[in-house]
């Protein structure tokens, strides 16, 4: 068979892991694609960075939307992020010629993963973002085909890794909110603008592109009641402590159906209470876990590492290796023309259930 040739837009922490990972699994990722997986293009903001790999054996744009028109290149990989600008425009671009699409963008799925996906479908293209929720662990999957004959009762867990190790660094430490961001910024798994973390929008951006999957719901960011964890202060940590709690910002998604038949979606990040034996709150650090509760399947628990460079270029490649394998499918666990929105909650209404 022909190798599937790609192009990296984004040569960060991601970029390079995915770079790093097409090489030493190289055998196995041949054997497992059908094919050869080949990167023939790549782009990034500085072409002359020396990011410890070597770059010399493929073409070079500067204008990163030039990949989608390169007749050397079946897929494009987008490692930029950013809701807009360069990023959408790449993933409008690439679909819209008929160029597969594989992206960790949660921020653009969120916002425009509805419109996206149109565009691949029309142009039978694949557009797929396992990246973009919780790193590596295999959730979008997971739900997508995993949990496919069930009907979910709700998805909840720990999205954000960044306030995870705040959380639980605070617990351990009793130091201030504030130093502990540094430490998670050093480290390099807070966002760019670490704000999108700690105010729940990045684990509200995976919320929405999770419950989405999960219901076979029409993607609604702007439905998703978000707090983040500004407010929390060690004495409260102390507090729930005493009390036989830990603190964790719990992204939540269930249904439920009014006295008007109408069945619609909740959608919650807020900093949550969780009871010390409950699995939720033994994750600590950065990592990730995501609960998913089907009426056939029971409770399933998937945990791991949220973010990274060799978690998210594992599940940016397995993106790469299904398309290899032309398992193109739906982006989401329905075609897009099937989505329906659900009606949002009413404002005023509050969750009483407790994890
Ligand atoms: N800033 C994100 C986090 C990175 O802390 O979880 C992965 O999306």
């Amino acid at each position: 068979d022909k190798p599937l040739r790609i192009a990296i837009a984004g040569l960060g922490t991601v970029g390079t892991g995915v770079i790093r990972l097409l090489e030493t699994n190289r055998d196995l990722l041949t054997a497992r694609a059908g094919r050869e997986i080949e990167v023939t293009a790549v782009s990034a903001r500085d072409r002359n960075r020396n990011r410890g790999v070597d770059l010399s054996r493929y073409a070079w744009e500067d204008d990163m939307t030039a990949l989608a028109a390169r007749e050397d290149v079946d897929l494009v990989v987008e490692l930029v992020g950013g809701s807009d600008g360069p990023a959408l425009a790449l993933a409008r671009a690439s679909l819209g010629a008929g160029k597969h699409f594989v992206t960790a963008n949660k921020a653009m799925i969120a916002h425009h993963g509805i419109a996206l996906a149109k565009t691949a479908e029309a142009h039978e293209a694949a557009l797929k973002f396992e990246a973009a929720v919780a790193g590596g662990i295999p959730v979008v999957k997971g739900l997508r085909e995993g949990t496919s004959a069930n009907a979910l009762e709700r998805i909840y867990g720990i999205l954000n890794g960044t306030c995870n190790y705040i959380l639980s660094k605070m617990e351990d430490t009793g130091a201030d909110f504030g130093e502990i961001l540094a430490e998670a910024q050093a480290k390099g798994f807070a966002e760019a603008d670490p704000t999108f973390d700690i105010q729940g929008i990045d684990a509200a951006h995976k919320l929405a592109i999770l419950a989405a999957i999960g219901f076979g719901a029409r993607i609604d960011f702007d439905a998703v009641r978000t707090t983040g964890i500004t407010q929390v202060k060690a004495a409260d940590i102390a507090q729930a402590d005493a009390l036989g709690f830990v603190i964790r910002l719990i992204a939540m998604a269930d249904t439920e159906t009014g006295e008007d038949g109408r069945t619609r979606l909740l959608q919650r990040v807020r900093p949550c209470l969780v009871p010390k034996d409950h699995p939720l709150a033994s994750v600590d650090g950065p990592t990730n876990a995501v609960v998913a509760e089907g009426n056939f399947s029971g409770r399933l628990l998937f945990q791991g590492a949220g973010a990274g460079d060799g978690p998210t270029a594992s599940a940016v490649v397995a993106d790469i290796i299904d398309i290899a394998r032309e398992e193109i499918g739906a982006p989401f666990s329905i075609p897009v023309a099937g989505l329906e929105p659900m009606p949002p909650v009413e404002p005023g209404h509050r969750m009483e259930r407790t994890y």
